[in-house]
C-alpha cells in the first residue's frame, strides 16, 4: 500500500510542513486534504524557507505532483500568491499542480462573517484565524457554499452569490458593516479564476491511476488532531476533519490503500488561539520554549502558547488516527532544559499527588466530548533529567545524548506507538531515523 498520510498530533504546527517536504524528495503526488489558509506549514530546504498556506509540500520536487482536494477551502488570493512566491523562487508548477473544482471558495464575506461571531463570543471567543474558515466550512455543509466551478460560468455565479449576499448584507447591515457589492465580487473572483484556471481540474481520475501504479502518494493535513471539528476540543478548534480519516474524503481515496499514517507531534507542546490546555507553562519554562522554539503563528504572529509534552493526549490522537509511527520533532528546543516533566494523566485541580508514578486518571470523560473537562484538570507528570547539550547538528540515533535518547523511548512507551524519526532543526536534513 503506498499511500502515507501525515497529521498532526497536537493542536498544529508540530512541523508538518518540514516532515512532508523530507518525505516528498521521494513521492509521485503530494496531496492536501482538509482546511485552508488558516494553515502555515513552514520548510527550509535548498531553495530557501517558505510558509505555505494552501500548496501542497511536494512543490519543491519537479517530479512531484501536487494535488489539493475537495476536503480543502480555496482562497483565491493566497493561492495566486503562492503560485508567485514559488516561481520566483526559479520552482515551476506548470502542470504539476491540480486543484479541484469541487473546492469551495472562500468568499469576502466570510472572514467578516467570522468576526460578527467572535466578538459577540467576546472573552469566549475561539481565537480564529481570521481566514473565515467557520463560516465557508458552514457555507458548504449547509448547501449555500460557492465551489471554484461555479466562478467559470458567471451567470450562475451571479445567482448564487446575489442568494448569499441577501443574507449575509442583512447580517452586516445589523451590525453596523458596510453592505457588499455583488459585481465587485464577481469581478475581483472571476479575475482570480482566470489566473489559475488551467489548475483546476480533478484529481480524481489522476490519482486512481497512480493507486493502481502503486505510485507513492503522501497525504498532507493541515492543523493538529485536537484541532478536528469532531474530536478536538469542540468549540475551541477548527471546522475540517483533520485526522486521517479525513485524508479519504478530502480527496476521494478510500481507506483501504492508507498503509502508513505519520503522526506529528513536537517534544513538548503549543497550542495558538483559545481553549483547555493542561500542560501549559505560563512561568519562565514557558517562555524559554517560546524563544527556543521562535513559537509565534505562521499566519497571525501571535505568541503560540507553550507546555510540556502531552503524552496521554498524544496517546489518544494516535488510537484515533492509527498513526503507524510519530515523527518527533524540536527535539533540540529542550536542549537548554535542566529538568524536563511530561504530562502523564489528569487529576482534578487542586488534588494532584505530585510523586504519583503513573496517571490514575485517563481522558474518560474528554471521550464523552466534553472538552471544559479538560480545563478543570491538572496533568500529573513524570519528571526527567534534561541533557544540556545541543542536539541540532546530531544526525545518528545513537550519537543523541543518553538521556535524549531516553526522552524518545519514554514518549514511545507512553503513548503506546514507535517513534520512528526524530527532528532537531528546521532543515531538510536535520532529522534522525530511530532505530527499532
Ligand atoms: P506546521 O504547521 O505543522 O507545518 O508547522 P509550522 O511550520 O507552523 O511550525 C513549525 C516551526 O518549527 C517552523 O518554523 C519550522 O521551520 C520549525 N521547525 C521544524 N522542525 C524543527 C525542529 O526540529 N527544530 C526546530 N528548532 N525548529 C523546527
Ligand atoms: P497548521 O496547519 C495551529 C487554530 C486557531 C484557532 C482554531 C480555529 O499550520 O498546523 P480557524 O481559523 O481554523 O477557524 O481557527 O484553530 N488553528 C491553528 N493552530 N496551526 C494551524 O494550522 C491552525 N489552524 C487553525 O488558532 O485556535
Ligand atoms: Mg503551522
Amino acid at each position: 500500500m503506498s499511500v502515507t498520510v501525515v497529521i498532526g498530533a497536537q493542536w498544529g504546527d508540530e512541523a508538518k510542513g518540514k516532515i512532508v517536504d523530507l518525505l516528498s524528495q521521494e513521492a509521485d503526488i503530494v496531496g492536501r486534504f482538509n482546511g485552508g489558509d488558516n494553515a502555515g506549514h513552514t520548510v527550509v530546504n535548498q531553495y530557501g524557507t517558505f510558509k505555505l498556506r494552501l500548496t501542497p509540500n511536494g512543490f519543491s520536487n519537479p517530479r512531484t505532483i501536487c494535488v489539493i482536494g475537495p476536503g480543502v477551502v480555496v482562497n483565491l488570493a493566497t493561492l495566486i500568491a503562492e503560485i508567485e512566491t514559488i516561481r520566483q523562487a526559479g520552482i515551476s508548477l506548470d502542470g504539476r499542480l491540480w486543484v479541484s473544482p469541487r473546492c469551495h471558495v472562500v468568499m469576502p464575506y466570510h472572514p467578516l462573517v467570522e468576526g460578527i461571531y467572535e466578538r459577540a463570543k467576546g472573552a469566549a471567543s475561539t481565537g480564529t484565524t481570521g481566514r473565515g474558515m467557520g463560516p465557508v466550512y458552514a457555507d458548504k455543509v449547509s448547501y449555500n457554499g460557492i465551489r471554484l466551478a461555479d466562478l467559470a460560468d458567471e451567470a450562475a455565479l451571479a445567482e448564487k452569490l446575489g442568494v448569499q449576499l441577501k443574507v449575509k448584507n442583512a447580517l452586516f447591515k445589523l451590525f453596523n458593516i458596510d453592505e457588499l457589492n455583488l459585481q465587485n465580487i464577481i469581478q475581483e473572483k472571476q479575475a482570480q479564476f482566470a489566473q489559475i484556471k488551467e489548475m483546476v481540474r480533478e484529481p480524481f481520475g489522476l490519482v486512481q491511476e497512480a493507486l493502481r501504479k502503486d505510485a507513492r502518494i503522501i497525504l498532507e493535513a493541515a492543523q493538529g488532531s485536537l484541532l478536528d471539528n469532531d474530536w478536538g476540543t469542540y468549540p475551541f478548534c477548527t471546522a475540517s476533519t483533520t485526522i486521517a480519516g479525513g485524508a479519504a474524503g478530502g480527496l476521494g481515496i478510500a481507506p483501504r490503500w492508507v498503509g502508513r499514517v505519520i503522526g506529528v507531534a513536537k517534544a513538548y507542546t503549543t497550542r495558538v488561539g483559545a481553549g483547555p490546555f493542561p500542560t501549559e507553562l505560563l512561568d519562565q519554562d514557558g517562555e524559554a520554549l517560546r524563544q527556543a522554539g521562535a513559537e509565534f503563528g505562521t499566519v497571525t504572529g501571535r505568541p503560540r502558547r507553550c507546555g510540556w509534552f502531552d503524552a496521554e493526549l498524544v496517546r489518544f490522537t494516535a488510537q484515533l488516527s492509527g498513526m503507524t509511527e510519530v515523527a518527533l520533532t524540536k527535539l533540540d528546543v529542550l536542549d537548554g532544559m535542566p529538568k524536563i516533566k511530561i504530562g502523564v494523566g489528569y487529576c482534578p485541580k487542586g488534588h494532584c499527588k505530585s510523586d504519583l508514578p503513573g496517571s490514575e486518571v485517563r481522558l474518560a470523560h474528554y471521550w464523552e466530548g466534553d472538552a471544559r473537562w479538560l480545563e478543570a484538570q491538572e496533568p500529573e507528570y513524570i519528571e526527567v533529567d534534561g541533557w544540556m547539550e545541543s542536539t541540532k547538528d546530531v544526525r545518528a540515533f545513537e550519537q543523541l545524548p543518553k538521556l535524549a535518547q531516553a526522552y524518545v523511548r519514554k514518549v514511545e512507551q507512553l503513548i503506546e506507538t514507535p517513534v520512528g524519526m526524530v527532528s532537531t532543526g528546521p532543515e531538510r536534513e536535520a532529522i534522525i531515523p530511530v532505530p527499532r
